[in-house]
């Protein structure tokens, strides 16, 4: 059932991606996601960027219209939402690697603050096209994480890609788990990565949804729904589909590669 809530705050982190919170006394885990209704405009979903207290948020990246339209809501503003739905990060890893693309962090952070609270060693190698668009660098900062930055034009970090960083640091240190969010060409980039160290990667991926309740079948990646048994998958189940890292599918089910509108 779809509440309204109040945004009671919002904040520009990026030039193109905005917190909006609001009250919503619903447990929600690291990981999960909720359904979100803007007013005039369709449903999407959002992962959860707070999650631990009765004041939630979301961390919404100006994309296609409907996203758009968000970076303009101010306090006061009401929206619908639904949930929290899917699964979460499994906390119980000691040394986690978190590797986040662009508006990915959002996800990331919330677990990695879980984490870090539980005595976890986080090391982050965050990604943004440009310095001004690092997503959260300061929160993962604030938690104690070593933080390592690359952007595509080298205004801060290593110049290029955040996989190379990742890369790097899975040679520099032990690691339990990684967990990644981004584009998934990079999420796939990061699990064969990891392989030749062992070290199990859980992804958190996102598809075209509507019902979230595992009933339509339009978030289906492979044999999974990723609205009931996602959105968080270790990669060895995501390896062996041919559509991971490649396509995913519109509105209408039709299968588009990824880069493509
Ligand atoms: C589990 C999950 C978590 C996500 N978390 C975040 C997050 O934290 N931050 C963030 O910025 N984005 C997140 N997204 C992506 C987000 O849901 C949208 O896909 C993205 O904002 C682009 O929407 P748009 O309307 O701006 O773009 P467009 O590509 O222009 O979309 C056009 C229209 O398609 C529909 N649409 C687009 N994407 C979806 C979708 N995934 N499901 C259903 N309908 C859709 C809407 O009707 C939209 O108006 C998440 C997606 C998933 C599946
Ligand atoms: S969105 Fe309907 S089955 Fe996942």
């Amino acid at each position: 059932m779809r509440t309204i809530v109040e945004v009671t705050e919002r904040v520009l982190e990026t030039p193109s991606t905005v917190t909006l919170r609001f009250r919503y006394p619903p447990i929600a885990e690291p990981g999960q996601f909720v359904m979100i209704w803007f007013p005039g405009d369709d449903e999407l979903p959002m992962s959860l960027s707070y999650t631990d207290t009765d004041s939630k948020g979301v961390t919404v990246k100006a994309m296609g219209e409907t996203s758009r339209n968000v970076q303009h809501l101010e306090v006061g503003a009401r929206v619908g939402i639904r949930g929290p739905y899917g699964n979460r990060f499994d906390l119980a890893a000691r040394r986690i690697l978190v590797v986040g693309g662009g508006s990915g962090a959002a996800v990331l952070a919330p677990a990695a603050e879980a984490a870090a609270r539980r005595g976890s060693r986080i090391v982050v190698a965050l990604g943004a096209t440009q310095a001004p668009e690092l997503l959260f660098r300061a929160r993962f900062e604030s938690m104690g994480a070593r933080v390592e930055v690359a952007t595509d034009d080298g205004s801060e970090g290593t110049r290029g890609f955040v996989t190379g960083v990742a890369d790097r640091l899975l040679r520099e240190e032990p690691f339990d788990a990684v967990w990644t969010c981004g584009p998934e060409v990079m999420m796939e980039k990061v699990a064969r990565a990891a392989e030749p160290a062992g070290v199990p990667v859980f992804c958190s991926t996102e598809r075209h949804m509507k019902c979230a309740l595992g009933m339509c079948d339009a978030c289906a990646l492979g044999p999974y729904h990723v609205c009931v048994d996602g959105p968080v998958f270790p990669a060895e189940r995501l390896l062996p589909l041919p559509e991971f890292g490649r396509s995913h599918r519109d509105p209408s089910g039709r299968r588009v590669p990824f880069g493509s509108r």
